[in-house]
């Protein structure tokens, strides 16, 4: 009876989700990383606490690059920067260190499709390579460097 039951369950829960199982295992990965680490300064709604930490509600820089989405993970952020016409001056501290390529990429993943966010995925080869192209940088990026982007609109 139990095993029924539990056999419903899934059989329902299959049905509702109609993403494959590698984008959903990759959405889960990226929703732990985010609520064990970035939640501490971007919040659970991904609202921040302006005017310390800034919104990932439809920034430039989530909806943007991806290769500098990742190189902002990789190496952190220092102010002054304007999120939405707010200045920010703080410091976001570089991740390299600590996170994986696939866990970046899934926290990526999943600010780019929450908090109202419906930007596509992003693989771990986008952060693999951001990683090796950047390997020789020490210190954070700037808002003059990442607004110069090369390919800053660009969504993938
Ligand atoms: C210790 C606090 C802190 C943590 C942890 C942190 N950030 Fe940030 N983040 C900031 C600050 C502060 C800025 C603004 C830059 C500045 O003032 O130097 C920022 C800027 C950003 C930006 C660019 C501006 C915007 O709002 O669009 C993105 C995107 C971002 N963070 C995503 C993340 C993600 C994803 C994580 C987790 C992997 C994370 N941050 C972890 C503090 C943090």
């Amino acid at each position: 009876m139990k095993t029924r039951l539990l056999h419903c369950a899934f059989v329902l829960l299959s049905a509702v989700s109609a993403t494959p199982l590698l984008a959903d295992e990759q959405l889960d990965l990226g929703k732990t990383v985010y609520m064990t680490l970035c939640v501490a300064c971007h919040q659970p709604t991904g609202a921040g606490l302006p005017p310390v930490f800034p919104t990932l509600v439809q920034t430039e820089y989530v909806s943007g690059s991806t290769e500098r989405f990742a190189a902002m993970i990789l190496k952190g952020v220092m102010g002054p920067i304007t999120v939405k016409d707010m200045v920010f001056n703080n410091m976001m501290p570089p991740q390299e260190a600590l996170l994986t390529d696939e866990k970046i990429a899934a926290a990526i993943t999943y600010v780019r499709a929450s908090f109202g966010n419906t930007y596509p995925a992003v693989p771990a080869a986008v952060v693999t390579s951001a990683r090796s192209k950047f390997a020789d940088r020490k210190t954070s990026w700037t808002e003059a460097e990442l607004k110069a982007w090369p390919d800053a609109q660009a969504s993938k």
